[in-house]
């Protein structure tokens, strides 16, 4: 067992991973609620989401929890895009992105051959996949805001070619983040030691950087 020490800190310090699963509950109340609020007045007539997987009674049920977990969503994303600049961990876990090394660990997990034995790195193929997904759930909060105010926030209506278009892309968001999920927990699952790390923290890493996560800065001596 590694013991965390002044010089070292933890893969997953304690704010990323509440904020982590902060964010994977109000994913799930936003998915769930979505689904019904969907079902009253759908986009595509073949697409309808069976009651038992939708988070609601009736639509303005549904539509009530899709407004609590917006706004744990949107103020837990806050923190963490925050926090994730702030301390460098974006920087340092999620950056550089190489198309080379993306490629090649994509054909590597596909064929079951993608190894994850190093908890403390994140490989190019999650480096896309983590980095992508913030940017839809950026993008669907966008697309939410202009489908629930579209007067006030009618220059991002604009953004989406009108209402309609807002609509369809807060849609094709929502099966973005489906699709990532399914494969963010697959992947997950074929490696427990992650989520055991995800909840415990994980290895010690040093801590190495100018300004660590969950470690005071540095101060100067006068
Ligand atoms: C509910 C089931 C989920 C499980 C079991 C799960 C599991 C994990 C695990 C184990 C890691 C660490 C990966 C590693 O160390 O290799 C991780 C990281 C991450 N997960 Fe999830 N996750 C879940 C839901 C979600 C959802 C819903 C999202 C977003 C839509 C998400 C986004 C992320 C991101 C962005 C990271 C990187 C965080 C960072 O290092 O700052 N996860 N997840």
């Amino acid at each position: 067992m590694t013991t965390v020490s002044s010089r070292t800190r933890r893969m997953h310090p304690l704010p990323i991973r509440i904020m982590h699963w902060t964010n994977a509950l109000s994913m799930i109340i936003m998915i769930g609620s979505g689904w019904k609020i969907y079902n009253d007045e759908v986009i595509f007539g073949f697409l309808h989401f069976p009651q038992d997987i939708v988070l609601g009674i009736w639509a303005q049920h549904a539509l009530q929890w899709h407004f609590f977990g917006m706004w744990i969503l949107a103020f837990n994303g806050l923190f963490y895009l925050a926090y994730g600049i702030a301390t460098g961990r974006f920087a340092r876990l999620f950056f550089p992105i190489r198309p080379r090394e993306v490629v090649a660990e994509m054909v590597a997990a596909l064929t079951f051959r993608l190894k994850h034995a190093d908890l403390t790195h994140y490989n190019a193929v999650q480096k896309v996949l983590y980095v992508g997904v913030i940017a839809i759930i950026i993008v669907q909060v966008v697309s939410g805001l202009a489908i629930w105010k579209p007067v006030q926030f009618s220059f991002l209506v604009s953004l989406f070619g009108g209402f309609q278009g807002a609509r369809l892309a807060h849609f094709l968001g929502m099966a973005a983040i489906v699709g990532f999920m399914v494969v963010h927990v697959a992947l997950a699952l074929l490696v427990p030691r992650t989520i055991l790390a995800m909840l415990t923290g994980g290895p010690a890493v040093p801590a190495e950087d100018p300004h660590p996560e969950g470690a005071p800065a540095p101060t100067t001596p006068h």
